[in-house]
């Protein structure tokens, strides 16, 4: 399964992104170090600063990774996009009855007739083409499959189904992608790329997957456009665990690359995120506590380790006697179970009076009392 990374082009997209080039670049070696197959590096028509960055990628990563950069259906993007030196292209039209009228202006001849030139223009330089029918999922079926005929025809390669605007639900998603990866045929690699206006990006991707996609757009953090994007670690972890197929994704670099994007970007990563949260491995609970300590895997689907990230056990007003033993050992404080018990007890009344407590409060407590 082919990782395709845009969190420097649809990431960077949101409000309140804005990367230097240099910060660019760092992000791209992390993540070529990471595993994924391609990096978007970013939209070079767009800006000079996306032009030199995609420029500085390809020069730093190009060789250990496909560096490919976003256009518009146009012979000046293509050209500029071509002039950074890479050898792939995303290019894209809007094909749904509501872009083209509202946004394009343009009939749906005049859509195909821009799809045709452009991939034909692309390929006659040599490029490696990915074409997407921006707004795919609102797109009348028909007309959505003219435009991808088309672009094969063109001669592009892969075929990205982009759900522009977050609509979609897994179940609609699978057949959608189902009818389009046996429409397309082997050859032709289908892609997936999920926007998360309904919280369903990473769902909707692992259902393309399913279907029968084999690349998905994603990217760290899950950052991108409004809701943003379908979440690499997400996505990669559910590939990985639920469906069982492979990437080639070094999963316990997933922790350290989100918060390196984090830092980079000024947007933390949410306390209750899957795989890579501060509370993903967090147990407070007596009794999951103790199921974690006997066997891990009785309240983790995922081992900490497995992406880098870190199991956190809490004390509070749920606190058991399991875990408040394992904190304290771990401390070097050994306890019999009665003294714990009195422990325990002083905990919980901190937790119930809004205290939020610490291994050192616990500490402290333990210690007066065999002081005492
Ligand atoms: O969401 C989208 O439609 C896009 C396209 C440019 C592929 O990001
Ligand atoms: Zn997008």
């Amino acid at each position: 399964m082919r990782i395709f990374d845009t969190t420097l082009r649809d990431g960077e997209q949101a409000p309140g992104i804005d990367l230097t080039v240099e910060q660019k670049v760092m992000i791209a070696k992390k993540l070529a170090d990471l595993g994924v197959d391609v990096i978007e590096a970013g939209f070079p028509a767009s800006s000079e600063g996306e032009f030199i960055s995609t420029k500085r990628i390809f020069e730093e990563v190009g060789d250990q990774v496909e560096v490919i950069g976003l256009s518009r259906s146009n012979k000046n993007d293509i050209d500029k996009t071509i002039s950074t030196g890479i050898s792939s292209i995303h290019l894209f039209i809007a094909t749904s009855e509501l872009h083209m009228k509202y946004k394009l202006k343009m009939t749906k001849e005049e859509v195909l007739d821009k799809i045709y030139e452009s991939v034909k223009y692309a390929k006659d330089h040599g490029m490696v083409v990915e074409f997407s029918p921006e707004d795919a999922t609102r797109t009348e079926e028909d007309f959505l499959f003219t435009a991808i005929r088309t672009a094969i025809e063109a001669g592009a390669e892969r075929i990205n189904i982009p759900d522009t605007v977050g609509i979609m639900h897994p179940f609609k998603y699978y057949d959608m992608i189902k009818k389009i990866v046996n429409f397309v045929g082997e050859r032709i690699i289908v892609s997936v790329h999920c926007h998360n206006d309904f919280g369903l990006a990473t769902a909707n991707s692992l259902a393309g997957v399913y279907a029968g996609a084999r690349q998905v757009h994603v990217t760290v953090n899950g950052i991108g456009e409004r809701a943003g994007n379908a979440s690499l670690e997400e996505v990669v972890m559910g590939i990985k665990k639920l469906l069982n197929y492979e990437t080639n994704v070094k999963t316990w670099k997933l922790y350290e690359v989100s918060r390196f994007v984090a830092e980079m970007t000024g947007v933390p990563v949410p306390y209750f995120k899957a795989i890579v949260g501060d509370n993903a491995f967090g147990h407070e609970s007596g009794i999951h506590v103790h199921g974690v300590i006997e066997n891990p895997f009785t309240y983790e689907p995922i081992s900490p380790e497995e992406v880098g990230n870190f199991r956190r056990l809490a004390l509070g007003k749920h606190s058991g006697i399991h875990g408040l033993r394992k904190l304290l050992e771990e401390q070097g404080i050994y306890l019999s179970d009665d003294k714990l018990k009195i422990v325990l007890a002083e905990i919980k009344k901190l937790a119930e009076s809004g205290n939020k407590v610490t291994v050192e409060d616990a500490k402290n407590i333990a210690l007066k009392l065999m002081n005492s």
